[in-house]
């Protein structure tokens, strides 16, 4: 992709990653991709905002050239050190060495222990303003949206909000990078959950509170340093921030996650006589095989719905161990107050409920009730798992 112009004097020279199969090293986007936007405003001073990972160097760099010799720069701003936005600050220093940093204090300090660099970093202080020419560019500290260095630029001329990992979305740009060029919206909105739960969700307080700081800022275009620019609509991506981060807070939609996990097929067919049961009442329902499917994936329908199904079977006295790793990550993303059922096969002793409710107690789930079976499921231990699904779906529903 080229650059693109999104108001006279600002440009997109962001770059699309569809090479890395892990995004952090944990979160799989190999079929979905990732943007690494930065910006550039032409000024009387000549500012970056933030950069790009480190393998996409020559790409980047391409892109500044196409609107600004690099050796005119005057300041880079970053909002954010991890280095998805920051890999490149070493060579655009060698290129230019007088390029002046600006950042948070918290970000100069990790700047030395990323990078080694200690000068001509400039710090801001929140809501501090810096006369570029024909407009200021003010500094909010937002920390942890995503870490505690953190802070967002806004334009004050072009009303654009700069907002880093704040309101972004896994998904390489598909060419276009306005949300009113976009063709597939539903898809990036579904990503943008994803990311959202996957990296932001843990910080959900910190992500009322920035929202609740830029309020009152007159906001025509939100940026973001991954996904779409938002200015068609720029607070539809900030309505949906608010509405994710508040599960964090209070009880999610009505729906259900039925997770599970089978090792011969015994507690997959009740998984879907269960499934079964739950599919009478009127409610979204998602199911997944914890052992075949990558935890990010789960995550945004526990973080969306309040209710979960659990069913697995006991393995060498204890729960299924994939079941356990995504218990264990939903503890990690702090998944609190949800509604569980459980079930599951055992060969000789029970045993997984014990480590269900060793995981899911100290979040706050409320167990309704469980249901184990020895062996196969017999025909009345399937009815009764399709009745057990069907009460279960009444109680969710009542909830609406
Ligand atoms: Fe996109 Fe927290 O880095």
């Amino acid at each position: 992709m080229s650059v693109v112009q999104i108001r006279p004097s600002v440009y997109w020279i962001g770059v699309n990653d569809r090479t890395t199969d892990l995004f952090e090293g944990i979160w799989p986007i190999t079929q979905e991709g990732v943007s690494y936007n930065s910006y550039f405003i032409d000024d009387h001073k000549k500012v970056l905002i933030d950069l790009a990972k480190s393998f996409k160097t020559d790409e980047f760099f391409e892109h500044v050239k196409e609107v600004v010799p690099i050796s005119k720069l005057d300041y880079v701003v970053m909002n954010h050190i991890e280095p998805d936005h920051s890999g490149v600050i070493r060579i655009l220093r060698q290129m230019n060495p007088k390029v002046v940093i600006l950042s948070s204090a918290k970000l100069k300090n990790m700047l030395e222990a990323f990078y080694g660099i200690t000068e001509d970093v400039n710090t801001v202080e929140d809501g501090e303003s810096l006369d570029i020419g024909n407009r200021k560019i003010q500094f909010f500290s937002t920390p942890f949206v995503h870490w505690p260095e953190t802070i967002m630029t806004y334009d004050n001329k072009e009303h654009i909000l700069f907002s880093c990992d704040g309101f972004g979305g896994y998904g390489a740009l598909r060419g276009a990078i306005f949300d009113d060029d976009c063709k597939d919206i539903d898809f990036y909105e579904k990503e943008s959950l994803r990311y959202y739960v996957n990296i932001v969700a843990l910080f959900s307080r910190p992500t009322l509170k920035a929202i609740e700081k830029l309020a009152g800022l007159n906001i025509e275009i939100i940026a973001p340093s991954h996904g779409h620019i938002w200015r068609k609509n720029p607070l539809r991506i900030v309505e949906l921030y608010k509405k994710w981060a508040g599960y964090a807070q209070g009880e999610a939609e009505p729906g259900v996650t039925l997770l599970y996990g089978s090792m011969y097929g015994n507690t997959e067919r009740m998984m879907n006589a269960v499934a079964q049961g739950i599919s009478f009442k009127d409610i979204p329902i998602e199911i997944f095989d914890t052992a075949r499917t990558h935890v990010s994936y789960i995550l945004p329908s526990l973080w969306q719905y309040n209710g979960v199904v659990v069913g697995a079977p006991t393995y060498e006295g204890a729960l299924f161990p994939p079941m356990v790793d995504t218990l264990n990550y939903a503890a990690l993303k702090r998944i609190v107050n949800k509604k569980l059922i459980t079930f599951g096969s055992y060969g000789w002793g029970g045993g997984a409920l014990k480590t269900i409710k060793k995981i899911v107690e100290p979040l706050g789930w409320e167990l309704i009730e469980s249901y184990e079976f020895n062996g196969g499921p017999t025909d009345e231990d399937l009815k009764k798992g399709e009745e057990f699904g069907k009460k279960f779906a009444e109680m969710i529903v009542s909830k609406k």
